[in-house]
């Protein structure tokens, strides 16, 4: 709703009058509207719970979406979906998970208590920690993103303690106190977003939903745009106006990852209005997916200011894209399998990824034993006539042994499993291959020349995944790099998560023990890279062991996911297990509604 001025005459008696009347009557419909729903949050959500001072929900859109485009969560009972972990026997249990991984999860554990402990004392409400001055640094609008990020890392460590601080910071967040005037819809969403839904489906803390509900009520404005699509850059004072415009230029990512969170706060709150504006990206996504200049996939860069233009010509897995490919099966399976057009767009994008972005390296021929069945993702150049793969390889694009997996579990897609685990082993492969024993941000890879697939008669005779052999004059002989690393392109470890998180899935997907000992390598040369007298700090570069190269930098990501995707794989695979929950893109696990017990069946 824009601000109406209000007439000077008008007394302060009756302006508060009627300001107060409005509250009520807002208040009033906005709990009905919940209750509606079935659920009874109550009027209070909870000790120490504070009201930020801007009511977003009841700002009205400017740019509403037609009333009969408007949709809601499928209706039906949610499927049965296809077991996505292995299924652990109690004997593979007690072997793996004997005194050594609680003996990896407890270092893991201290590890996240330190940089906690930090935070509280020299960052306390920031958004991070600055490892190197034990100093707070606001890069997240100011509202405490660590505190927000690490709820549910805390909870599933089992630090109660803390836990409960940090409930207690965000409880009194007033989303319209910022340090900025403006805040990313994506990092918003992904972080803040996703780290209260998520604590809440684990904790049930009330207080968690409210903060949500609030902050998804104000979010809700990003996508009262003239075109329906998110502005990313979220002005605070435009939206309350309803001036926001989305993006000429807005990455993928950005519109392709909002769908868990506000699927979930959809289904929790009963209102449909959060789902309602994510399904029309859905449907925008299905319409072009056939007409990129990669049909299968989008590209990295979208023009959503008068609609939804996909005609840029770069493709990858990696960063600007991931998790909108990402989000294609977690929604689904989010949705209890209700809505098929994730499954269908999600398997047609593997296939165009497996055919163009996914390379095998070539490899030196020294390896003692086999050659390690290994594969990265890279990306690719295309107008729609000439298809060209550029071998970089990213550590944002190492989620995709996740993501291939998981899918290739929920829709049956062996394959996908086997592609999923080859993507994992590689990044893995590529810690090993540096000094630190950690995989730098950005290098390149030699990859085997791949045969060009012409046409579908091709497609089978020609894997272009196929091994080959070392071609020392492709190398040349002045290349310093480690052997394939042909060009380290950004040396930084930034702290992320994206290779553990794959190592994880695959675990828990394929129940390979050797995983668990190749997650505790990770975690040692990680630690051992990074860690500082109070936490841990980004490096510079990985290819220099020792104590320098440091940058006073701990995101919030590194407790939200990489320590807890260390802390999950050491720990009984029951513990928020793939079959029960999704996770957001920031690790966040959100609960997947599950169908009722068949009639008869006894209450466990
Ligand atoms: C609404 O739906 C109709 C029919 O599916 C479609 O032609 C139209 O473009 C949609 N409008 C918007 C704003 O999405
Ligand atoms: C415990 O687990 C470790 C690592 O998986 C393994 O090497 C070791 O043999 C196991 N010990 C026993 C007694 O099963
Ligand atoms: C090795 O690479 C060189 C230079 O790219 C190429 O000319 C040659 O054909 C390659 N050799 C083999 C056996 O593929």
């Amino acid at each position: 709703m824009a601000f109406i001025a209000v007439p000077r005459r008008l007394s302060r008696l009756a302006l508060a009058v009627v300001l107060c009347l409005a509250t009520i009557y807002f208040f009033r419909t906005k709990l009905d509207e919940v209750s509606d729903g079935g659920k009874a949050w109550g009027r209070s959500w909870g000790d120490g719970y504070v009201r930020s001072s801007f009511n977003w929900a009841n700002r009205l859109q400017t740019h509403p979406i037609p009333e009969t485009n408007r949709t809601s969560l499928p209706q039906g009972v949610p499927r049965v979906l296809p077991r996505i972990q292995h299924q652990f026997s109690e004997l593979e249990l007690d072997a793996a998970h004997n005194k050594t991984q609680q003996q990896r999860r407890d270092a893991v554990r201290r590890t996240a208590t330190k940089c906690w402990e930090s935070y509280r004392q020299f960052a306390w409400g920031r958004d991070e920690l600055s490892p190197l001055t034990q100093t707070g640094a606001d890069t997240f609008a100011g509202w405490g993103a660590t505190a927000f990020d690490s709820l549910d890392t805390l909870w599933i460590m089992g630090l109660t303690k803390e836990f409960k601080q940090a409930v207690r910071l965000v409880a009194a967040v007033d989303w319209d106190r910022t340090t900025s005037g403006h805040c990313s819809l994506f990092e918003t969403t992904i972080r803040y977003l996703g780290g209260l839904l998520a604590a809440y489906d684990l904790s049930y803390e009330k207080v968690l939903f409210g903060k949500a509900l609030e902050l998804g009520d104000m979010l809700y404005a990003a996508f009262d745009t003239p075109s329906h699509m998110p502005a990313n850059d979220f002005r605070f004072g435009k939206a309350k106006q309803g001036g926001l415009v989305a993006d000429r230029r807005e990455s993928l990512a950005t519109v392709g990852s909002l769908s868990l969170e506000f699927t979930r706060l959809s289904q929790l709150t009963g209102d449909p209005k959060y789902y309602s504006v994510i399904d029309h990206i859905k449907l925008a996504l299905e319409q072009s997916q056939d007409d990129t200049n990669l049909p299968g996939m989008w590209p990295t860069w979208l023009d959503l200011q008068h609609g939804f233009h996909a005609s840029d010509t770069s493709f990858t897995l990696g960063a600007s894209a991931d998790s909108a490919y990402e989000y294609l099966s977690k929604t689904y399976a989010l949705l209890g399998g209700l809505d098929q057009t994730y499954e269908k767009m999600h398997l047609k994008a593997m296939a165009t990824a497996r055919d163009h972005v996914l390379f095998r390296p070539m490899l030196p021929d020294a390896y003692p034993a086999a050659l390690p069945d290994i594969l990265f993702s890279g990306t690719v150049l295309s107008n729609g006539r000439i298809i060209e793969l550029l071998p970089e390889v990213q550590h944002l694009g190492c989620f995709a042994g996740g993501m291939f997996a998981l899918g290739g579990r929920l829709f049956k897609q062996d394959g996908d499993v086997k592609i999923g685990e080859q993507l994992a082993r590689g990044c893995a492969w590529a810690y090993d291959a540096f000094p630190t024993g950690v995989m730098p941000e950005v290098t390149e890879v030699l990859p085997c020349q791949r045969k060009p697939i012409n046409d579908d008669e091709n497609r089978d005779a020609d894997d272009p995944l196929a091994h080959c052999a070392w071609n020392q004059s492709r190398w040349g002989d002045d290349t310093t790099s480690p052997k394939p690393f042909s060009n380290v392109r950004d040396p930084q470890y930034l702290l992320r998560p994206e290779a553990i998180e794959s190592i994880f899935v695959l675990y828990r997907i394929t129940g390979k023990k050797d995983l668990l000992d190749v997650a505790w390598r990770m975690f040692q040369a990680v630690t051992a890279a990074t860690e500082t007298e109070h936490a841990h700090a980004a490096i510079t570069d990985v290819q220099v062991t020792g104590t320098t190269g440091k940058t006073n930098s701990m995101e919030s990501f590194w407790i939200a996911e990489t320590l807890k995707y260390f802390y999950l794989i050491f720990s009984d695979p029951d513990l928020i297990s793939l079959d029960d929950y999704v996770f957001n893109t920031e690790a966040h696990p959100l609960r997947i509604p599950k169908p009722p017990p068949p009639t008869g069946a006894k209450e466990s």
